[in-house]
């Protein structure tokens, strides 16, 4: 197979085998900054300065990065709960940004999302039989409360909680249910894919393990219709668990994007080294040397120019604050955005798709 990814996913459209379910071209959303008594536009926050990548049927893409790098901002834009600035994002053969808000509507259907912190995004007025079965109501895949009331105690099996808890409310529960209440309502409806925006981070470490094995376990299922998940988390070790393919951001960009084992293998990034440095190891004698960053993230308001990594950077060049790096291929799928890598084929116009088709 060509190692060109540009020249790969032409195959694969034209054969259409693996079109992929979604597709992010050069996503920007600028939030605007406004001052005095008539908002006048003073300055841009860049939470996301052009991302791209493709997500295939039934693939897990994680997404990481400090705070504030703009991964929740990617998340809700795509699902078009905040408006983008510009880019393009194709769902399922659709045009999400064209879409008018009754077609928008039935899009929802497809596309859910899972929070971080439950409690806050469960009605605590609403039963779990409510809080799950709402959306089957209202889409009228079930016609009475009866029904809704069987899919929803189906639901819960599914997510390891009791069919019994249908008629509790949200504070009844820990965090961790809380967290399967909420991925049980975002399945109700079999989406075809689901924004996990930072799911487990709030959870005690073996909790973690056991949502992210549900989340796992609920993907493989047919009958569920074997979602797609954009795996949010600050932390690589939460991610590398569940996660095909790695995206790694920093500050509104995408700087490095792999397979999983390759970027654990051979991070090729500055930024990715420097975080992959940070997670504690079992084996002492294993631990590569911690890289530790000069300087506080710099404000997404004035990016530093060049590439926005350089106030940072351990191997920084007098190039790197001139001109923004264009995104490298240091394998078929494997790309990253960094000046270290001049020489090797550039990452075609789809951005940094890579590895999906694979
Ligand atoms: N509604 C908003 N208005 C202005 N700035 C925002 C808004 N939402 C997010 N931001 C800013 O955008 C940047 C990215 O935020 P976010 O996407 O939440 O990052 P992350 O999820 O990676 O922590 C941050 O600097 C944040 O302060
Ligand atoms: S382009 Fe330069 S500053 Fe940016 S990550 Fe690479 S070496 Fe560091
Ligand atoms: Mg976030």
């Amino acid at each position: 197979m060509s190692t060109n990814p540009k020249a790969v996913m032409d195959a694969v459209r034209t054969s259409g085998r693996h079109e992929p379910l979604l597709e992010v071209r050069d996503l920007k959303k600028w939030f605007p900054i406004k001052k005095g008594l008539l908002g006048k536009v003073v300055g841009h926050v860049k939470a996301v300065d052009g991302v791209s990548f493709a997500l295939g049927r039934g693939e897990t893409l994680g997404l990481v990065g400090e705070s504030g790098c703009g991964k929740t901002t990617v998340g809700r834009t795509i699902l078009r709960l905040i408006d983008p600035t510009a880019g393009h994002v194709q769902f399922d053969g659709k045009s999400v940004f064209d879409l008018d808000s009754s077609h928008m509507r039935a899009l929802r259907e497809d596309m859910q999302i899972i929070f971080q912190d439950p409690y806050s995004s469960l009605n605590p007025r609403m039963t779990v039989a409510a809080i799950v079965g709402e959306a089957l109501l209202v889409h009228g895949i079930v016609k009475t409360k009866a029904e809704a009331r069987d899919r929803v105690a189906e639901l819960l099996e599914r997510v390891g909680l009791s069919p019994k808890y249908v008629n509790r409310y949200p504070h009844e529960f820990s965090g961790g249910q809380r967290q399967r209440i909420g991925i049980a309502r975002a399945l109700a409806m079999h989406p075809k894919f689901i924004v996990c925006d930072e799911a487990v981070s709030a959870l005690d470490v073996s909790i973690q393990a056991q949502i992210l094995n549900i989340l796992m376990d609920l993907q493989e299922d047919e009958s569920l219709g074997r979602p797609s998940y954009l795996f949010i988390a600050h932390d690589l070790s939460v991610v590398r668990h569940i996660s095909r393919r790695i995206a790694v951001m920093y500050l509104g960009q995408i700087v490095e994007l792999s397979m999983t084992e390759e970027l654990f293998d051979q991070p090729s990034h500055p930024y990715t080294r420097a975080l992959l440095s940070a997670i504690p190891r079992p084996d002492p004698d294993d631990k590569p040397q911690r890289i530790l960053l000069e300087g506080d993230v710099p404000t997404p308001i004035n990016p530093p120019s060049g590439c926005h990594f350089h106030t940072r950077c351990p191997e920084v060049m007098p190039r790197c604050s001139q001109e923004e790096p264009p995104a490298f291929l240091v394998s078929g799928t494997h790309a990253v955005q960094c000046w270290l890598y001049d020489g090797k084929a550039p990452v075609s116009e789809t951005g940094m798709t890579v590895g999906f088709e694979v």
